[in-house]
């Protein structure tokens, strides 16, 4: 189980951010090159992450880099400066819209020597939507799904309101989409830096509706994102017990209660992974 409860972009092209990258209590940098990017900044950003990948000491933290479209210069350029960088476990495709992608993208990786590479897909337009299983199933070093609820926003034309109405089909579709083929799926980010009580808000949201986490743009963000993902201390407590109980009952009852609640294998299956992710925090420390 890997943890990827905060996921935080920082441009390619911002020295300051990737060097304070390092002390921040991110699971996931997103080492950008693209939305976060202007156009006129492309190699000063692929310029920017290799040299940060050599300067700073990420720990054991995954280090992803997305890059521009797959099917442009710019993109083709960013995987081949990237591919063999043996700090990076990902590479991030924004606006993926097709299998056939994924794929294409797969291929170029192994021939530059990424072979060792994940690759995250951003979900982000309708069509990317609409082709998500096809999409979750393309290859299987296909790990992570990212929602990119602004591009969404935009091509659906549907406002970015607290309550989300307008994406609850298309978050939940990626996240069945995700599901069905065993991936991570993270969450989109949350544009106003000062509002915690609706980052908050957002963030328990987005673990109701089945996110392993959420892509975030400022180390403000980072706190109530990882509480918000981590199991509360009261569900660790109840998953021990209920963990306890069944297995000093043998392991093989069909059902039995405890705290007076039903408990079936899948429960306890349930628990053992809350216990699972909590040890990990436990281990990183925050
Ligand atoms: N990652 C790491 N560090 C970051 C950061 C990020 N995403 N955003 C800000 N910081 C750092 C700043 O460098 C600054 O560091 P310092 O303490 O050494 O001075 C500190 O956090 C405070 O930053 P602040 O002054 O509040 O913000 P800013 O004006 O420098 O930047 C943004 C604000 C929004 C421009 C910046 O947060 C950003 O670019 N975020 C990412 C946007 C992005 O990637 N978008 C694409 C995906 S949607
Ligand atoms: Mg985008």
């Amino acid at each position: 189980m890997t943890l990827r409860r905060s996921v935080l972009y920082i441009p390619g092209n911002n020295a300051k951010a990737l060097a304070k990258a390092a002390g921040l209590p991110a699971d996931v940098l997103i080492l950008d090159l693209e939305d976060a990017v202007a156009p006129a900044d492309k190699d000063a950003a692929r310029t920017g992450v290799l040299q940060a990948l050599r300067e700073h000491d990420y720990a054991d933290r995954e280090i992803v880099v997305r890059i521009n479209d797959i099917h442009t210069d710019t993109g083709r350029e960013d995987m081949q400066a990237i591919a063999a960088q043996s700090r990076v476990s990902a590479v991030l495709l924004p606006k993926v819209e097709s299998a056939d992608s994924v794929q294409h993208a797969r291929h170029l990786l192994v021939e530059q020597g990424g072979k060792h590479m994940g690759l995250w897909a951003m979900i982000e337009t309708p069509r990317g939507v609409m082709q998500v299983d096809s999409i979750a199933a393309a290859d299987k070093s296909l790990a992570v799904l990212v929602m990119g609820t602004n591009d969404l926003a935009k091509a659906m034309r549907v406002p970015q309101t607290p309550a989300r109405e307008g994406f609850q089909y298309a978050l939940s579709r990626c996240v069945l989409a995700a599901r069905c083929h065993g991936l991570d799926v993270i969450d989109g980010v949350y544009i106003h830096l000062d509002d915690e009580a609706g980052l908050q808000a957002a963030c328990e949201q987005g673990l109701r509706l089945g996110f392993d986490g959420k892509t975030l743009i400022h180390p403000k963000q980072l706190a109530i994102t990882n509480q918000a993902f981590a199991p509360s201390a009261a569900a660790v407590e109840s998953a021990r017990r209920m963990v306890a109980a069944w297995d000093a009952a043998g392991g093989d009852k069909g059902v039995m209660v405890v705290d007076g609640r039903l408990v079936e294998a899948l429960h306890v299956e349930e628990a053992r992974r809350t216990l699972a992710l909590a040890e990990r925090i436990a281990v990183r420390g925050s």
